[in-house]
């Protein structure tokens, strides 16, 4: 028996995995503190939900336009320009069922079989898995030393005549980097002059806690004509189960992704598209006391860190994670993976594997959820780790 050689070579999402086993623990009565998984722990704001219950009511119920309604892709068009500074057609902008469906039909789109992609790690579990699918290679950078994006230089060193893609993820999952200005030109200089495409990942825009979200575009907008961004509803909205994502990219990409689309899920459903253009319409001012809260978390968690000491991390400047680096913690050959399987087993303490990121030696620690258990979690984390 034979199978695809290309399906073969991708593993299934360890983060659900871990989290999937969380929850096993839970249901046999273990208090498990759940750190693992990625989503806000605040509800979709009511409003939005309103809209979908009316539009579900109204009888939106039908397949919708492949690529979006034009209600909902000029909401995104509204959007870019109000929050990003950014001007698309709205013909360039296709949406699908999370970021996710978006990411895996560029990849598909753009990449032939041996094609490279460069990935700067840590970073988002599905990239590399989703460009093997898609007969294309990862090329995985090793993290640095402060955590944040290597140099072009080291860049640089990774590349090959294969090279056909960058991924770019600012604010960053899982270390929490955001890139500064000047970060951004060295970088969108560098990757003009490779004329490599451009996928950048902004699903965690709006968290952003020390200084505003700036897209890679609207720093180098030479970028252009190989830049595709990536964002959706998920993070921004607490939409994480509702699976409204989007790209706007060069015409030609959107179509490819538009035709991929209209093969596989063929569309989102209507009242969600309904309740989407309320959700882009209100942007980020509806979702301000959750990012506040989110902040705080942030500052609580890393103080307490830091309070209890013998914890390295990479401090977050935005979305909801901390990267913790316990290589220095791992003794005789231990790994990352087995230590976050014995924290669940011993610590009932649910933690993303390093692995999961393409970066070993790490654990991550999602701080959505509250206070408490953030509180519990750090100290048991803190016990297990440095005893
Ligand atoms: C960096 C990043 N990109 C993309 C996604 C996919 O988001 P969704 O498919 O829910 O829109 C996630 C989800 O965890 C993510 O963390």
């Amino acid at each position: 028996m034979s199978f695809s050689r290309r399906i073969l070579s991708v593993q299934p999402s360890p983060t659900l995995a871990l989290n999937a086993k969380a929850v096993q623990l839970a249901k046999q009565g273990h208090k498990v503190l759940n750190f693992a998984v990625g989503e806000p722990d605040y509800p979709t704001p009511k409003v939005v939900v309103d809209r979908a219950i009316e539009s579900l009511k109204a009888g939106r119920t039908k397949y919708t336009p492949a690529g979006g309604s034009p209600e909902l892709r000029q909401a995104i068009v509204d959007k870019l320009q109000r929050d990003n500074g950014l001007s698309f057609d709205t013909s360039q902008i296709v949406v699908g069922t999370g970021a996710k469906e978006i990411l895996f039909h560029t990849f598909l789109s753009l990449l032939n079989d041996g094609d490279e992609v460069i990935l700067t790690t840590p970073c988002w579990v599905s990239y590399a898995d989703q460009i093997r699918a898609a007969g294309g290679i990862p090329v995985m950078i090793p993290v640095t030393s402060h955590g944040r994006i290597p140099s072009t230089e080291e860049i640089a060193k990774y590349s090959s005549p294969r090279t056909k893609a960058f991924v770019f993820n600012s604010p960053n999952n899982p270390a929490g980097y955001i890139l500064t200005e000047s970060e951004m030109k060295e970088l969108g200089g560098f990757l003009a002059k490779q004329g490599w495409w451009v996928i950048s990942d902004e699903i965690y825009e709006y968290m952003s806690f020390d200084h505003p979200h700036q897209s890679l575009l609207k720093v180098c907008p030479e970028l252009k004509s190989k830049f595709i961004l990536v964002n959706g509803l998920s993070k921004a909205f607490a939409m994480t189960g509702w699976r409204v994502g989007y790209c706007a990219a060069p015409q030609e990409v959107a179509n490819m992704v538009k035709s991929l689309q209209s093969h596989s899920s063929t569309c989102i459903p209507g009242f969600i598209e309904d309740a989407a253009v309320v959700a882009l319409k209100h942007g980020k001012p509806l979702m301000a006391d959750d990012v506040a809260r989110l902040r705080q978390r942030r500052d609580m968690a890393t103080k307490l860190l830091d309070s209890l000491g013998g914890i390295k991390y990479f401090f977050p400047q935005g979305a909801y994670y901390i990267f913790v680096d316990i290589r220095d913690n791992l003794r005789g050959g231990d790994t990352s993976l087995n230590f976050s399987e014995r924290l669940l087993q011993e610590h009932h303490l649910a933690l993303a594997p390093g692995e999961a990121f393409g970066a070993p030696g790490f654990l991550r620690l999602s701080y959505a959820t509250d206070e408490d258990t953030i509180t519990e979690g750090i100290k048991r984390l803190h016990k297990a780790l440095v005893g």
